[in-house]
């Protein structure tokens, strides 16, 4: 039977993120340069968001490039940069005809110049589309944008007594997506890197030994059916779970719908 066929399509994580790491070994493994890994994994983001779409999850977050990156050897920075907006540049089309909206989370306005440009016109040129949102984490890190939260609640003067935790999630620059259900990192390191720390509290993580130019539609069909052998408590016990609609049933009372 087809991975694809096993995927329980009624019960699929609304909000998929990943954290592609392995590129740089991947190349040397091949003995070439580190943008060859990067330029090899633009393919697998395309086989990631083809395998979202095909199985109904509704967003995908990517973390293309941390606010820590920039310490990387100039060259590669450089490097990474103009991948992708080259990569904007080249997919954008692909992206709205398949009903793609792009956005992007993270320290945007300091970018460099061309990639925002490409960047906004793409968020722009896809802005009515409804099928899948593809959301690029660039200039991102948990810790920068809790604090450009925390500037933003203090500076609109919400005294303290009003602060609760959805104000905080509606300060993050990801409050216009529900929180991802499942996180995906590739390459066999276990770690978060600094990455949605507030948004992951209640996520299934997924750690894969592939290196990322070798993530493919397979490789994330399995991680969804991982995930859908997962009990999701919430805190709550076992026994308070329906067996076969245990997931259904505490995401309903979590959002009060
Ligand atoms: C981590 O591998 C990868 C990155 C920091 C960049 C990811 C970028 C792409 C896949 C390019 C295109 C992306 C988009 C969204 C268009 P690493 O360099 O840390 O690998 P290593 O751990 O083996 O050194």
């Amino acid at each position: 039977m087809e991975l694809f066929d096993q995927i329980d399509l009624s019960r699929v994580p609304e909000h998929v993120a990943i954290i592609m790491d392995g590129n740089g070994r991947w190349a040397k493994s091949q003995g070439r340069e580190r943008i060859f890994g990067h330029f090899n994994g633009v393919e697998a983001v395309r086989a990631s968001l083809k395998a979202a779409t095909r199985s109904g999850v509704r967003y995908l977050t990517l973390y293309a490039f941390s606010t820590e990156n920039w310490n990387r050897p100039k060259e590669e920075v450089d490097a990474l940069m103009n991948l992708l907006v080259q990569t904007i540049v080249g997919e954008v089309d692909d992206l709205d005809r398949n009903e793609v909206r792009l956005h992007a989370i993270g320290d945007l306005e300091n970018l460099p110049d061309a990639c925002r440009s490409e960047l906004f016109g793409a968020m722009e040129r896809t802005r009515d589309n409804e099928r899948v949102n593809l959301i690029l984490a660039l200039n991102y890190s948990a810790r920068w944008e809790m604090t450009h939260a925390v500037k933003e609640i203090v500076a609109s003067g919400i005294p303290a007594s009003r602060i609760t935790g959805q104000v905080i999630s509606d300060h993050l620059s990801t409050r216009s997506f529900p929180d991802p259900e499942l996180l995906i990192r590739t390459s066999g390191e276990m770690r978060i890197s600094n990455f949605l720390l507030w948004q992951i509290a209640y996520a299934e993580l997924y750690f894969t030994d592939i290196l990322w130019p070798d993530f493919n539609e397979q490789e994330f069909f399995k991680a969804l059916i991982d995930f859908q052998g997962r009990e999701r408590r919430f805190g709550k016990t076992s026994e308070q779970i329906t067996p076969r609609t245990g997931l259904n049933v505490i995401r309903r009372r979590k959002t009060g719908t």
